[in-house]
């Protein structure tokens, strides 16, 4: 499919984004092995999300979707049952190496494999600490999906995490939930923190000391009602895209402002974007609020490195947008993962920055865009990768005439109105 985008006059209005996928997931697969009903109110209308929908109804849990909201009847962590046929986890690797956890704790043997894009990425990174826990994987090459998890007892394990990464840490504390006694997961840097925030909503024993989480196996969880906020993530396009509009005024409401995921925030406002943020509260433990972005306000750019990296990875291509119109350019280093995300990003991102005539260069772990730069009107492809058919779309609104986004399906991954309240709010 492809999506015409024509330069925009301004970005205005107040608009409410849906359910944050990150927090979507999570809340499925633990309502799935939670005892009783829960309910999931502005779960993510991404089609990873329906990925995990799906295998956690093929595992056994009654799940009923009506508009946003998701019922779902839980199994309790026992009761799961074995798949008919092999889970379908589409391009979501959060999918894949998050269910893995609670797969390999299974009293049966299940296949889980995805798209064409997830069959090149990397699952050694779970298959380590679950088969230390003593789980059976295997994958095709040794490290690549389909996975054959045969599920078997566990045992507690300490982990200390190589890579920086939230869905390795979440798959090894699902595992965790049927050792007896205490896992440990020790991060290098802080991740997002979603799954011991769920984690203690469902009630189970978790404590956080500094990057050291330590749960207790075998607890009793119990389903609930959840409300999940506007996905910051999907939330960027925008905040970007009023950034680079002149005139630009937007409002987003109810957006999840996780200290562990509101990174992106506190770099644009240190560059000097026109960021607010109002009436703050929590939901089921996560921070939520009003995100206001005026446009023309100066962004200074400057160098993303280090654990700031880790903590906007998902941010980087609409970033890197940003960056090529800001004063002095942006640095981005110490970013290798985004070669193994949906698409290697790096070189996805200096693609299209080039075919509309910005200049780029690309390292092997990041790349550097220099500022002051103009988009020439182009055509972009989105090489089936959700975040990179969005960031362009967001270049777009600033070339110098219509823009063709080839691929755009690609945004409904994460975001199937994207388009739509892109015009919205550029109307
Ligand atoms: C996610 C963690 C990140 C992120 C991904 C979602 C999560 O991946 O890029 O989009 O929900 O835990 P890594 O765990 O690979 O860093």
């Amino acid at each position: 499919m492809q999506e015409r985008i024509t330069p925009a006059r301004r970005l205005s209005g107040s608009i409410c984004l849906p359910g944050d996928k990150s927090i979507s997931h999570r809340y499925a697969m633990l309502a799935a092995i939670a005892q009783g009903d829960s309910t999931i109110h502005n779960y993510s209308t991404g089609a990873d999300c329906h990925s995990t929908l799906a295998c956690m109804a093929a595992l056994g849990a009654e799940v009923v979707e009506s508009g946003a909201d998701v019922r779902i009847r839980g199994r309790g962590l026992t009761g799961l049952t074995a798949p008919r046929s092999d889970l379908d986890a589409g391009n979501s690797g959060s999918a894949i190496r998050m269910l893995s956890g609670i797969l390999a704790a299974q009293p049966f043997t299940s296949r889980i494999a995805g798209d064409e894009s997830l069959a090149r990425r990397p699952m050694d990174r779970v298959m380590k600490p679950l088969g230390e826990m003593g789980a059976s994987i295997s994958a095709r090459d040794g490290r690549y999906p389909p996975l054959e998890i045969r599920g078997s007892k566990l045992r507690p394990i300490d982990y200390t995490l190589p890579v920086p990464s939230a869905q390795v840490k979440t798959c090894v504390l699902f595992a965790g939930l049927y050792a007896d006694g205490a896992t440990t997961v020790r991060e290098p840097v802080r991740s997002r923190d979603h799954t011991e925030i769920a984690l203690r909503e469902f009630g189970a024993d978790i404590q956080t000391r500094q990057r050291v989480i330590t749960l207790t196996g075998r607890p009793k969880l119990a389903g609930r009602e959840l409300f999940v906020p506007s996905d910051l993530s999907s939330a960027a396009f925008f905040i970007v895209a009023a950034l680079l509009v002149p005139g630009s005024n937007l409002v987003i409401r109810g957006v999840g402002l996780n200290p562990t995921r509101s990174t992106l925030l506190d770099v644009l406002v240190s560059m000097g974007a026109g960021i607010s943020i109002l009436n703050v509260e929590q939901q089921n433990g996560e921070l939520v609020g009003e995100v206001l972005v005026k446009g023309s306000t100066v962004v200074r750019g400057g160098v993303i490195e280090k654990e700031t990296t880790a903590a906007l990875i998902d941010e980087i291509p609409v970033l890197a947008v940003l960056g090529a119109a800001t004063e002095e350019g942006l640095t981005v280093r110490d970013a290798a993962e985004l070669r193994i995300k949906e698409t290697d990003r790096i070189a996805t991102v200096a693609q299209n920055l080039r075919r509309m005539g910005i200049d780029v260069e690309e390292s092997p772990d990041g790349m550097r865009i220099p500022g002051k730069q103009r988009f020439r009107a182009a055509e972009i492809d989105s090489f089936g990768d959700h975040r990179i058919a969005m960031a362009f779309s967001i270049a777009a609104l600033v070339a110098t005439g219509p823009c063709a986004i080839n691929g755009a399906e690609a945004a409904s991954v994460s975001f199937p109105e994207f388009f739509d309240v892109l015009r919205q709010v550029t109307a």
